[in-house]
């Protein structure tokens, strides 16, 4: 589901022309729908509300502060998996009871930030133009991130000794690696036992009679709570069914020996429309996962979760320009400006996006958005970017309307992982974000500049 479509044979975003959009503000171009964002957390939470869940949308998927803004406004909490992605989401107004730390890395002063503002590099921000008296107030009394999903005992250990150290005490939950194949791409795949995500189910006992509530340790570490998160984007409902039933039997066991489990996390994973009608509604995960965590709800028991890809997904384009087009070798190329560094998906999992131009006659206006499209004068080309690899690519072998130089693509569903991956490789700036709510649209992120590139690595510095 999203608010990108087509009306006579134009490409719309909401009210607003794909086209026009590129024609102002240049391309390659992200463009977000916020009405898409909007529903897609409504929708979670509807399927979800027996459980009450606390909702951290995952900031690794797109971590523009505009969209964290909007997300927050929703009632979003926010997952992070570093001290830049914590102070992020901070700037964007989320407060750190509402923050999940998770990473399997966390040194030892981004612990040390995360636990008290006096750590926090955020204290040499002065804001867009001039100290900001209020976010200093803010920063100065904020307290400790509401948890961190930590992920092996010498993690604990360090986070036990910085708590202690600042005076304070830390919340943990234990991410267990409950090895259960999740069925996606093997780099994306977390939950598998040769992963190196989390901690065994074995080990998980261990570690919670040594930092569980009736702990020494827990003056300063309370380790009460269980996350998993089984890898991205999951199809299908099993692989959470099994990993959820392995975790009721640990937290009865831990139980059985006197530990409080306070929350559960059930991480995220949950698919996005990449392909029409591939991927399951809400309500179908939601019927396989509800009723095994009602009974913990009812028992007080707060349930997490850490959806990224399946709220900003669909939400996002890219919008990319072709420069030219070629044949080599029996193949016809479609050469545009953007490539593996504005969209890294295709080339780094040979993930598939939709693409099609965003204008075409009216008899090619897709109805679906399928990786063989069935249509009159289609032909097969590779849509590649400006890079020097040839595993630079958007799409490989995709039949495709014909295009020329100057014609406009649209690449969807790209919102999460895209911007947030994109790189400066071969000194390509990054693209601009641009945020449309009805029949406006306004820029979130200046388009990267060669010089503001090159001025990080200034010799006057
Ligand atoms: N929680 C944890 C602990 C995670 O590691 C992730 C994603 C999420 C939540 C959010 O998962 P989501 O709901 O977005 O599926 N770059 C890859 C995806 C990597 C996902 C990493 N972890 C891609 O472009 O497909």
């Amino acid at each position: 589901m999203d608010h990108f479509r087509y009306q006579n044979g134009e490409l719309v975003c909401e009210g607003v022309s794909a086209t026009a959009l590129a024609d102002r503000f240049g391309t390659p171009l992200y463009v977000y729908s916020a009405a898409t964002i909007r529903e897609h957390v409504t929708r979670l939470r509807t399927a979800f509300a027996a459980l009450s869940p606390k909702i951290c949308y995952a900031v690794k998927a797109n971590g523009n502060l505009h969209l964290l803004r909007l997300l927050s406004s929703l009632g979003c909490g926010m997952d992070v998996v570093s001290l830049g992605e914590l102070e992020r989401a901070f700037v964007a107004g989320v407060e750190m009871d509402r923050i999940v730390f998770a990473g399997v890395g966390k040194g030892e002063q981004e612990i040390r930030a995360a636990l008290s503002p006096v750590h926090s590099p955020m204290r040499d921000w002065r804001g867009g133009d001039g100290p900001d008296a209020a976010f200093a107030a803010r920063l100065a009394k904020r307290g400790s991130v509401s948890c961190f999903n930590a992920e092996s005992e010498q993690e604990l250990e360090v986070i036990a000794r910085v708590a202690e150290e600042l005076g304070v005490t830390a919340r943990a939950a234990l991410r267990i690696n409950p090895d259960v194949d999740a069925y996606t791409h093997a780099y994306t795949t977390t939950g598998k036992a040769d992963n190196k995500f989390g901690v065994t189910i074995d080990r998980a006992i261990a570690l919670f009679d040594r930092f569980g509530s009736r702990s020494r340790s827990a003056r300063h570490l309370v380790l009460d709570g269980l996350h998993v998160h089984l890898g991205s984007p999951i199809y299908t409902t099993e692989p959470y069914v099994a990993a959820i039933r392995k975790l009721l039997v640990l937290e009865h066991e831990l139980r059985a020996r006197g530990h409080a489990v306070r929350s559960v996390d059930i991480g995220g994973g949950f698919a996005a429309d990449y392909e029409t009608g591939k991927t399951p509604a809400y309500d179908t995960y939601a019927a396989a996962i509800v009723p095994l965590l009602l009974p913990l709800v009812e028992r007080g028991v707060q349930i997490v979760m850490e959806p990224g890809r399946t709220i900003v997904a669909n939400a996002g384009v890219l919008l990319t320009r072709v420069r030219y087009t070629k044949h080599n070798g029996g193949k016809h190329f479609v050469v545009c400006d953007a490539g593996m560094n504005a969209l890294i998906r295709p080339a780094l999992y040979e993930a598939f996006h939709f693409i099609w131009p965003a204008r075409v006659p009216a008899e090619l206006t897709p109805t679906e958005r399928r990786s063989e499209m069935n249509m009159p004068g289609l032909n097969p080309v590779d849509v590649v970017g400006p890079i020097c690899e040839s595993g630079d690519f958007l799409a490989q072998a995709r039949k495709l309307p014909r295009v020329d130089p100057g014609s406009l693509l649209c690449v969807f569903s790209a919102g999460a992982y895209g911007m947030s991956m994109a790189s400066n490789y071969n000194d390509q700036p990054l693209p601009a974000e641009v945020l449309v709510e009805g029949d406006r649209a306004s820029v979130i992120r200046e388009r990267q500049t060669i010089v503001g590139i090159l001025e990080a690595e200034s010799p006057r510095r």
